[in-house]
This record gives structure tokens, sequence and C-alpha cells, in this order.
């Protein structure tokens, strides 16, 4: 049986592929543990400096499978939640998520954890956890209506209303719409520039984005201390020099 979750690695970029495609990618707990330890791998692999999420087929992921939800429901299995929330929300590194189809539930408040994402014209984005009984997950109804409003937020978390690519793009949940012949090849793009800037300074600014102090004098305090920190750190220094001697930088050595 072919896996699952499908991990690869492209010179500094990791590729997690949800690979279920006959479920559309139905989350199952051992892809959820899969994924989780790919990016624990990733978190803690010097080499690796981006992350990439997509999934195998017409789906980005159809959701957690509905059948491990009736069986958790029936008590024929462990009802706490898997480590994968957790693990994705408080990952370190730029998370690029490219949503090649439907992405139902889990598979859209997935992307409220990651950094940048590019959605080919066929996406559709749906949450129906009323329509399923269920209430939203993944802090989705602290997140959505921070980035879209209450009213909005009420049509996809109350009504369970679909979005389709153009809109998400529209409302500010997805970074770009691409052909879906070129998603993949838009990803890499993205993945390779981040991969090719500072990394100590990626992931301090997804540190400072993330979790900064909730307000502006606290923020400001806090980005100064780490601006001073920042101008005598070597990639600040590769950098300076690199324009002051007319070259690209190159920050292939930090980590
Ligand atoms: N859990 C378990 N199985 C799922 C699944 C899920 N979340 N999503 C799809 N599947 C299964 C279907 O039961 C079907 O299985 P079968 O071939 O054994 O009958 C197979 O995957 C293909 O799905 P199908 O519905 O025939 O494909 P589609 O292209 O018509 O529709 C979706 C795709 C994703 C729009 C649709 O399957 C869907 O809405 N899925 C349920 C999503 C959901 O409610 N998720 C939970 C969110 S909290």
């Amino acid at each position: 049986m072919a896996d699952t979750v499908v991990v690869s690695q492209d010179g500094s970029v990791v590729e997690i592929r949800l690979n279920r495609p006959e479920k559309k990618n139905a989350l199952t707990r051992a892809m959820y543990e899969a994924v989780s330890a790919a990016l624990e791998r990733a978190e803690a692999d010097a080499a690796i400096r981006v992350a990439l999420l997509t999934g195998t087929g017409d789906a980005f992921t159809s959701g957690n499978d509905v059948k491990d939800f009736q069986e958790r429901g029936a008590d024929r299995a462990p009802r706490g939640g898997s480590r994968f929330l957790p693990v994705i929300s408080s990952f370190q590194k730029p998370l690029i998520a490219a949503v090649n189809g439907a992405a139902i539930g889990v598979g859209t408040t997935m992307l409220l954890h990651c950094d940048l994402v590019l959605a080919a014209r066929s996406a559709r984005f749906v949450m129906p956890f009323t329509n399923l009984g269920l209430v939203p997950e993944a802090a989705s109804t602290l997140l959505v209506p921070r980035l879209l409003g209450h009213q909005r937020a009420s049509a996809l978390l109350l009504l369970g209303e679909p979005l389709d690519a153009e809109t998400a793009f529209a409302w500010g949940l997805v970074n770009r719409v691409v052909d879906d012949a070129s998603l993949m090849s838009v990803a890499y793009e993205t993945a390779q520039r981040l991969a090719a800037l500072p990394p100590q300074a990626v992931r301090l600014t997804k540190r400072l984005l993330k979790h900064g102090a909730p307000d502006v004098a606290g923020r400001i305090e806090e980005e100064i201390a780490l601006f001073g920190e920042r101008l005598a750190s070597p990639e600040a220094q590769e950098a300076f020099a690199a324009f002051m001697e007319k070259r690209k930088p190159d920050f292939s050595r930090f980590s």
C-alpha cells in the first residue's frame, strides 16, 4: 500500500504531500501523526528552511476522515486530539500550502496556521462543522473572524458556505490563485525565494508575526530589542557587505 503521506526533499525545501487520493486525502490519525513527525523533523534539521504542504490528485484534503469521527464518537477509538494542531501552529520555519483542490474542514482550518497559501483555480474551501453537528477546531473561531470579520466568518462557520479560490483570494485567505497546472512550480519558486533569505531573520519575523506582544508599545519594545541584536548578526553583516560590494548576498552558510 502506498504511503498516505509522502515526504520528499528538494534542496532546503521539504514537501509533505497528503497521498490518499481515493478518499480525497481524508486525514486518518496515522496521517496526522505522519505530518506532525515530518514537521518536527523539518524543524530539527538545519538543512531544511521551508516546508510545503500539498495533496495528491484533485483534492487538497477532504478533512478529517468521517469514518474515524464516527468511530471516535462511538468510543471505539481514543478521543484525545492528535499533536498535529500544536505542531503545525508552533512550527517556526515558513510553511507554504499549495491547495490543489477541495480543502474541507481541517483542510481549510490548517491554512490559518500556514504562512503563505497558494491556491489552484479549482480549489474550494469549506468548513462544514455545524453541518456535521460539530464545532470548528484549530482556533478557527478566533482566527477566521480576526482575518475576515464576524459576518464573513459566520457565513463560513455557521452556515458552512463554500468559497471558491477567487473569493478566498479577495477575502485574504489565500495569497495567490494560479492555474492548476502551474501550482507546484509557483509553490517551489516561492519556497526557493524564502529559502534564499537569511534563515534566522525569517524565523524571528515569523515569530513576531504570530506570537509578538499584543499591544503596540510592547511590540515596539520587542522589535527594537531584536533589531539591535540583528544589526550585529552574521546574517545582517553579510547583507550589508554584499550591498556595499555590489554583489548578491549569500546566506547559504547560515542555519
Ligand atoms: N472521510 C472519509 N471518506 C471521505 C471523505 C472524508 N472526509 N471525503 C471523501 N471521502 C470518500 C468518499 O466517501 C468516497 O469514498 P468511496 O469511493 O468509497 O465512496 C471517496 O472519498 C471519494 O469522494 P466523493 O465524495 O465520491 O468525491 P467527490 O469528488 O464527489 O467530492 C468532496 C469530494 C471532498 C467534496 C466530498 O467527498 C466531501 O464533501 N467529503 C466530505 C468532507 C467532510 O465532510 N469532511 C469533514 C469536515 S469536518
